[in-house]
């Protein structure tokens, strides 16, 4: 063993010794690996793999909150190599040097870090806040520059004068800063946040982070403001199904019904059908577009004799407004009723080469509720098509082959520039420990999209099931558009703000 001088890193073994748990994942459990700085009294011992898929950050002396309170953490040295950690009288691991830990950039005795050892101080309480915990500053800020770009804009049903001044204030990239700093501040995150009123929510700023929560089992997508939100016009959807079992029956029905290859024919003609009613020369605004997406959305999911039921959307788009004040607005119920009644009319149709043909012939427990997944359906095309309208914008910068992968490029990076679901909303179903720090069962979980890349579709068991099928529908229509016309966007406007976008067309020359 080489002499140990301050702020050495080294590869270390920590044997945990038999003891009551103490809520801390690393040292509740067997063995583990270990990355360790001794720098006096900023010791700092990173077990790799502390629980839970992550590794933990200690510091030697140093408090740690598990759920009865304030736990301290020591280290004493028994030889020369060996270190004995305890909880205040308790003897709870043994730390044994191995090796230097080659291969590591050295440590920086100025700033006293280490770039493998980030400056860690989360499980430390320091002037009574424990790192990872936003403080009350920060709590604001999150809510004016993350939260209220959101709500501003109508998570459910955009609002044309929430995106505009979103867009005129980059909202995105300033909550996005805003984040950034906090995640390098709290050393990666993810972030506690206490709201009033609804107690514990928890930001994952990390991939890791973001994987665990859109995979684990001890968080429902059937959140408290979603239910609140889509309870206006889907009680039944699948996305707010909290009962497990049911979940389960509901995933398969909308995975079944909902596999494109359904319906893919009746899809690429449907749209060419509607396509070819837009100009071929002068101006296509969004309002033009809109109204397209939207027959093509009630042809595909209702079938053709809904393509000018525009009372049905209308009605739709009531109750959207009211889900954009989740719990906190009324529900309408002779709204809902009336939408309902309507929707099931043109359901029980089952046209042929429509979503309502393949929900009729498939099989479900009445429980499912069939007929209730369909408004989900119906909602969820209007993202499709502000994808498309975006990626047009991407796509009519560059003159360029429009195969079908550089179509499908194009929507893929216009949702991950733009995403639009903001935010996936999970809660938790037991007490979670995010680094030491647990939350209660019901806590809020947020994974800004925006911030995070790849997860338009959300991922894990939750993931869009109508994934395919959007893809399918908005290369089609991108490819109808463009093999038509030559395109030019209007302007510069902030590509954020869909409804201002404008297309400058005229016939493409063959
Ligand atoms: C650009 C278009 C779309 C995007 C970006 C998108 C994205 C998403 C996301 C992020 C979720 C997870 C939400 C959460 O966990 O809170 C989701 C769920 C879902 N989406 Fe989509 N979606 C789109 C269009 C569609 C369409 C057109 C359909 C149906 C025709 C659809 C059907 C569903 C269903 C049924 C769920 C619930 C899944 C579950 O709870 O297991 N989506 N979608």
């Amino acid at each position: 063993m080489p002499t140990i001088t301050q702020g050495d890193l080294f590869t270390a073994t920590l044997e945990v010794l038999d003891h009551p748990p103490l809520g801390v994942p690393a040292l509740d459990a067997g063995s583990r690996e270990a990355v360790v700085r001794l720098a006096g009294a900023k010791s700092l011992v990173r077990i790799l793999d502390g629980g839970e898929g992550h590794d933990l950050d200690l510091a030697l002396p140093g408090g740690y909150r598990n759920r009865e309170g304030k736990l301290r953490l020591t280290a004493h040295r028994l030889t020369k190599d060996v270190f004995a950690i305890e909880a205040g009288e308790r003897r709870i691991a043994l730390l044994r040097l191995r090796d230097r830990a080659v291969g590591l950039p050295d440590f920086d005795p100025e700033g006293n870090h280490h770039p493998a050892l980030r400056p860690t101080r989360p499980l430390r309480l320091r002037r009574g806040r424990t790192l990872g915990r936003a403080s009350l500053w920060e709590t604001l800020r999150l809510g004016v520059e993350v939260a209220l770009p959101i709500i501003a804009q109508g998570a459910v049903l955009r609002r044309p004068l929430g995106v505009r001044l979103a867009a005129l204030t980059r909202a995105d990239q300033r909550a996005n800063r805003l984040l950034a700093r906090l995640r390098d501040r709290h050393d990666g995150g993810p972030l506690l946040v206490r709201i009033p009123l609804r107690g514990w929510a928890v930001i994952p700023l990390s991939e890791a982070d973001v994987r665990r929560t859109l995979h684990g089992a001890e968080f429902t997508p059937a959140n408290k403001e979603k239910q609140g939100a889509l309870g206006h016009f889907q009680l039944d959807a699948l996305l707010v199904t909290r009962d497990p079992e049911l979940r389960a029956q509901r995933r398969a029905f909308n995975e079944e019904v909902l596999r494109p290859d359904m319906i893919a024919d009746a899809v690429r003609a449907k749209v060419a059908d509607e396509v070819a009613t837009l100009p071929t020369r002068g101006v296509i605004t969004w309002p033009e577009f809109h109204a397209t997406q939207r027959r093509i959305a009630r042809r595909v999911v209702l079938g053709d004799a809904a393509r000018d039921d525009e009372q049905l959307t209308r009605l739709l788009d009531r109750l959207r407004g009211d889900a954009n004040w989740s719990y906190f607005a009324a529900r309408r119920t002779d709204v809902r009723v009336a939408f309902q009644r309507r929707l099931e009319a043109h359901l029980r149709r089952a046209e042929q080469g429509s979503l309502a043909r393949v929900l009729a012939q498939t099989r479900a427990d009445p429980a499912v509720h069939p007929e209730g997944q369909a408004p989900h359906w119906l909602f969820a095309y209007d993202a499709a098509g502000v994808a498309a309208w975006r990626a047009l914008a991407l796509l009519s910068a560059r003159e360029e082959p429009r195969d079908a992968d550089r179509l499908r490029a194009a929507m893929r990076e216009s949702l991950r520039r733009w995403p639009t679901t903001p935010a996936i909303l999970r809660d938790t179903t037991a007490p979670t420990t995010w680094r030491g720090v647990t939350v209660p069962a019901g806590s809020m979980v947020a994974v800004v999209t925006s911030f995070m890349d790849e997860v338009p579709f959300s991922d894990g068991p939750a993931r869009c099931p109508g994934e395919g099928l959007v893809m399918l529908t908005a290369t089609h229509v991108l490819d109808e558009i463009l093999r038509e016309r030559e395109v030019r966007m209007v302007g510069r406007p902030p590509l954020l703000d869909h409804f201002r976008l404008r297309f400058a067309v005229r016939p493409r020359e063959r």
